[in-house]
């Protein structure tokens, strides 16, 4: 009899940028204490993943050459580390991921992690598991940092290292406008750079994330764009000066205002709604300062099957 192989799956997953990140001390595992707001963006990346006699991954689009695709890619971890965690026995997972990319890689919007929430919800629809959405994010914190959000999405308050998270009211569809540069910038030595700084002087500190809580709820875009604020963005425009002018261009070109997206160096800005955004993007991509131009808008929902499975 032949074996029933089930059909592939199909899995949206958003892409992200903190609202507010505020970065405590290093910790003795390496990590340091954040308190962060993120924000799921409509931008996004989509996964597939099938049972196949050629395991491995396969990267299509936005950086396709620059994304690892042997056993160090995350979306090939979390195909291991959810085979380990539900104790299926097979040495290398009989697994094909393939990754269609908008998120830009080394970006600062989490698009690695986004594909390995991704691809957890992907092989729990494709094994049958009986999981659920707080169990994977056991699994996913254990793969990085940004893991867990993207399994949920929508606008959350992080802690921890940020994979601890609890939802955060926002009524309000934000609109926005992503600056890609020329190419990514590793969060290792973000964060290094910032305690760089740190110990050569004392750059100012962002203070609490109650006031973006706040204007999350009054939903008015104005109040949002005045309390924008990274820790890690002078450490980013340390490595990446040329961010400064991205930065000014944005606002320039009739944003709110604008923010360096996590790590970076992908410069993110907020619009006062979508044709602004559409204006904002198309006056920024003749300016010269970065490579590519989206608008997205957010909050949007986490990880979410598209096509096959059997649960559509
Ligand atoms: O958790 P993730 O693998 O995404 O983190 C990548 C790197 O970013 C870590 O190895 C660490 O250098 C830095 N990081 C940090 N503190 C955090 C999150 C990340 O120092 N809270």
């Amino acid at each position: 009899m032949l074996a029933v192989v089930p059909p592939p799956v199909t899995v949206r997953v958003p892409s992200k940028i903190n609202l507010h990140l505020a970065v405590g001390d290093l910790r003795e595992d390496g990590y340091h204490e954040l308190v962060t707001v993120f924000q799921a963006l409509s931008l996004a990346d989509e996964v597939t993943v099938a049972v196949t006699d050629d395991p491995g991954v396969e990267v299509y689009g936005e950086g396709e050459k620059s994304v690892p695709t042997g056993a160090n890619n995350l979306a090939w971890r979390a195909v291991q580390a959810l085979a380990a965690h539900v104790g299926r026995a097979e040495s290398e997972p009989k697994i094909r991921v393939v990754l269609r990319k908008g998120i830009p890689v080394a970006g600062g919007m989490a698009g690695g992690s986004a594909d390995a929430a991704a691809t957890l919800v992907g092989l729990a629809s494709l094994w049958k598991l009986e999981i659920s959405r707080d169990e994977l994010a056991e699994v996913a914190a254990k793969l990085g940092s940004d893991v867990p959000f993207a399994l949920y999405g929508g606008t959350a308050l992080g802690t921890g290292r940020g994979e601890r998270l609890v939802p955060v009211l926002s009524r309000h569809t934000f609109h926005w406008v992503l600056a890609f540069d020329q190419k990514g910038l590793s969060t290792p030595r973000v964060f290094a750079e910032l305690d760089r700084l740190r110990e050569e002087g004392d750059p100012p500190r962002i203070g609490s994330h109650a006031p973006v809580v706040e204007a999350l709820a009054s939903g008015d875009p104005r109040q949002l764009a005045l309390l924008l604020g990274n820790d890690l963005q002078a450490a980013a425009v340390s490595l990446r000066p040329g961010l400064r002018r991205t930065l000014r261009a944005g606002v320039n070109a009739g944003a709110l205002a604008g923010t360096v997206s996590g790590s970076g160096p992908t410069c993110a800005f907020l619009c006062e709604d979508a044709e602004s955004a559409l204006e904002v993007a198309a006056e920024l991509s003749g300016a010269g300062v970065c490579r590519t131009v989206r608008v997205a808008h957010g909050p949007v929902p986490g990880a979410r099957m598209v096509g096959g499975g059997d649960n559509d």
